[in-house]
């Protein structure tokens, strides 16, 4: 019987792949802080954490001195993870894509409505009584239907987006590294955001999308535009996109993810027409649910000596 650290609670039915297979789980009271989760890594065989651990080389390297053999993030995202170490000390990483895309699509596409509509706006003047009744030029935003949309990225989320915005009569482009070969490919991020209406943005947080859009990008985007972050917060220059909002050089901004999060940049918290959510993405029972088993059917595949289908690798050398 093998050792599986579970940093946080999961939701009900999530450890069941652990379970299933006998191992000991262990479920501390309070979510281990980084210190702790050094001290903690060696006496585990696995440990599933999620994007709130730092699961760095200290980490990685205190498990490794004891039987830590497998990490498995309770997330698609992990950038938390330094999976080069891990890989290098054959500890194996584990992720939790293909499960949670259609609920943050979901998400993504309800950020695209609430901020363009100015929803959150709206609803603030309604709760805190400045609504003084109907108005013909009041609460007036701008359009979804009809509208060109932007995906920064284009994996299994950000096509899902697209998905979505068939049924709003959108025009949906997109932009990757490499030519998809799919309609509404552009080679430049600098193209699609220069002519889009809204772009949302699903890329992964890596050293070269941190900052992907800052105070030139902002500034190529059309005065009436709205950006919408539903993947890491470190994607885009918060100071730039509230310097953009400020100015009237964009219209609105719908954010479910933040640069140090939990913490908010107070700029942003002041910032005019920000819809801002606090990482939900993905925050529904069944989604989670299936994120928590995924998660733990990784660690119970590499305890078993299998190879699971959701192993992350390190990122190829440019
Ligand atoms: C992820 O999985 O990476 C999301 O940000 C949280 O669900």
């Amino acid at each position: 019987m093998a050792r599986v650290l579970v940093t946080r609670p999961l939701t009900e039915g999530g450890t069941d792949p652990l379970v299933e297979a006998g191992h000991e789980i262990v479920v501390p009271g309070d979510p281990p802080a980084a210190d702790e989760l050094a001290a903690l890594a060696p006496q585990f065989d696995g440990i599933v954490c999620h994007l709130t651990d730092r699961m760095d080389a200290t980490v990685l390297q205190s498990g490794r001195a004891g039987r830590l053999r497998v990490v498995a993030n309770a997330a698609v995202g992990y950038d938390n993870i330094d999976v080069a170490t891990a890989t290098g000390l054959d500890v194996t990483v584990c992720n939790t894509p293909g499960v949670l895309d259609d609920t943050t699509a979901d998400l993504a596409f309800l950020l695209i409505l609430a901020a363009t509509r100015l929803a959150s706006d709206a609803e603030r003047d309604l709760r805190e009584g400045r609504w003084t009744g109907w108005g013909f030029g009041t609460h007036l935003a701008r359009d979804v239907h009809g509208a060109t949309l932007g995906l920064v990225g284009f994996g299994r989320i950000g096509q899902a987006v697209a998905q979505r915005a068939a049924g709003f009569d959108m025009d949906v482009i997109h932009t990757t590294r490499h030519d998809t070969g799919l309609s509404g490919w552009v080679q430049t991020l600098a193209e699609l955001l220069q002519r889009s209406d809204i772009v949302s943005i699903h890329v992964p947080l890596t050293d070269s999308t941190r900052h992907l859009i800052g105070a030139a990008e902002l500034a190529v985007m059309k005065p009436t535009a709205v950006l919408v972050n539903t993947a890491r917060g470190p994607v885009v220059d918060e100071d730039a996109l509230v310097d953009a909002l400020e100015a009237g050089n964009l219209f609105a901004a719908g954010l479910d993810v933040y640069d140090g999060e939990p913490a908010v940049n107070p700029r942003l918290l002041a910032a005019p027409r920000a819809t801002l959510l606090p990482h939900i993405g993905s925050a529904t029972i069944a989604t989670r649910t299936r994120m928590a088993r995924l998660a733990c059917q990784g660690v119970a595949d590499v305890l078993a000596g299998r190879t699971p289908p959701n192993v992350v690798l390190p990122a190829p050398k440019p």
